[in-house]
């Protein structure tokens, strides 16, 4: 009897631990509301055969949960934004949205195209932010879902038509947002225009590892030996100076509240960090631009791109006014933090920086990484 019993329980442990092993990766769909003007959106969550999900809307591109385990299995939900779809049109800092045409500023919103002045939307004092008024973050996309052995995908679509906040040529935007089985989630970025445009594309999510209230005892590296100092609006002065012996020497890990309240002028002008750092090795495609780790709970995220800069901005304007989702809390400064993978802010004014221009016809393409692991050191 003990016998059967016994090779019983094996047979049925080998079956329950191989379906455990064969869990593929999923997507379910669900309705996340209406907006003002009337179009359904939807949520997609992406699962893989581990124990990660991320959530996406079709408002935006907007990840609205990215949920990971901790070194002991715990599952938290480690971005910051909202439970209704009126917040995110009516006053959302830009949580976890995909941000175009132009992520960050471009000074009093005036650019010049083969000798063609053109005028964007100034949504940000004199300056352009972030697309301007409607940039890709407030408009509806289409998705498409994809499942493959290894990973979720959902490709979202948009077609932005010229002169949209002022930017030249009709460009049909791809963006592809993939979780794989070892816990990445990859973006892809494509687009294509009709006319010369400029283009600078990038991801807007506000992390934070611990569930605290805030991430200045997360450890951050970012992999870069410069930054771009910026002035009293944040548009940078055009020079690239170095690190060292600065609060912004992020060269080896360390804790963001170290430095951050330091007299330094550069830390005054935007209350924090708010700045671009120029990414150690341009040019070779795909490579760690910074690592951020929750020490406590052993969360870690490695982000990797091929764009030349990272901004590292430490969520200095959330003050307090609005609402934390599941909670009854508000976000304060510093509850989140960006690492905005781009080109540098205000690059069609600096001919010295990277060109951010995309003939007609022309193929643009960007890729970048944020991959989830678990510490078990500190
Ligand atoms: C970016 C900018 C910041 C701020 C946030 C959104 O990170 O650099 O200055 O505009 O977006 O609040």
């Amino acid at each position: 009897m003990k016998k059967i019993v016994f090779i019983i329980f094996t047979i049925f442990s080998f079956i329950t631990c191989k379906e455990a092993n064969n869990k593929k990766p999923m997507i379910e769909k669900k309705p996340f509301g209406i907006t003002k003007d009337q179009i359904p959106v939807e949520e997609y969550i992406l699962k893989n055969s581990s124990e990660m999900s991320v959530q996406i809307i079709t408002y935006g591109g907007i990840i609205t949960a990215i949920k990971v385990p901790d070194r002991d299995g715990k599952i938290l939900d480690v971005t910051l934004g909202f439970e209704k779809l009126s917040d995110y049109e009516k006053r959302s800092p830009y949580f976890g949205a995909l941000i175009g045409r132009y992520g960050n500023r471009i000074a009093k919103g005036k650019f010049s195209l083969d000798g063609k002045e053109y005028n964007l939307v100034q949504n940000n004092g004199e300056n352009h932010l972030h697309g301007g008024n409607k940039g890709f973050d407030k408009v509806v996309w289409t998705a498409e879902t994809l499942i493959l052995n290894d990973a979720a995908q959902l490709k979202l679509t948009y077609q932005s038509k010229d002169m949209e906040e002022g930017y030249p040529g009709n460009l049909d935007v791809e963006v592809i947002y993939k979780l794989t089985n070892d816990n990445s989630i990859e973006v892809e970025y494509s687009a294509v225009t009709d006319k010369k445009t400029i283009i600078n594309l990038t991801q807007h999510t506000y992390f934070n590892l611990s569930g605290n209230k805030d991430i200045l005892d997360h450890k951050l590296m970012i992999n870069a030996d410069k930054y771009l100092p910026v002035d009293e609006n944040l548009i940078p002065l055009g020079e690239i100076i170095s690190v060292s012996e600065s609060p912004f020497d992020f060269k080896k890990s360390k804790t963001i509240g170290k430095d951050i309240e330091d007299n330094h002028i550069q830390l005054e002008l935007g209350g924090g960090y708010d700045h671009c750092w120029v990414l150690n090795e341009q040019n070779i495609g795909l490579r760690t631009a910074a690592i951020l780790i929750d020490p406590a709970s052993g969360r870690q995220m490695e982000v990797l791109t091929d764009e030349p800069g990272i901004q590292f901005y430490s969520g200095n304007f959330l003050d307090g006014t609005l609402p934390m989702k599941n909670s009854d809390f508000f976000y304060e400064k510093h509850s989140g933090l960006c690492l905005e993978t781009q080109h540098f802010p205000n690059s069609p004014n600096e001919p010295s920086f990277p060109t951010v221009e995309l003939n007609a016809g022309e193929n643009f393409y960007s890729k970048t990484v944020f991959k989830f692991t678990n510490r078990t050191l500190n």
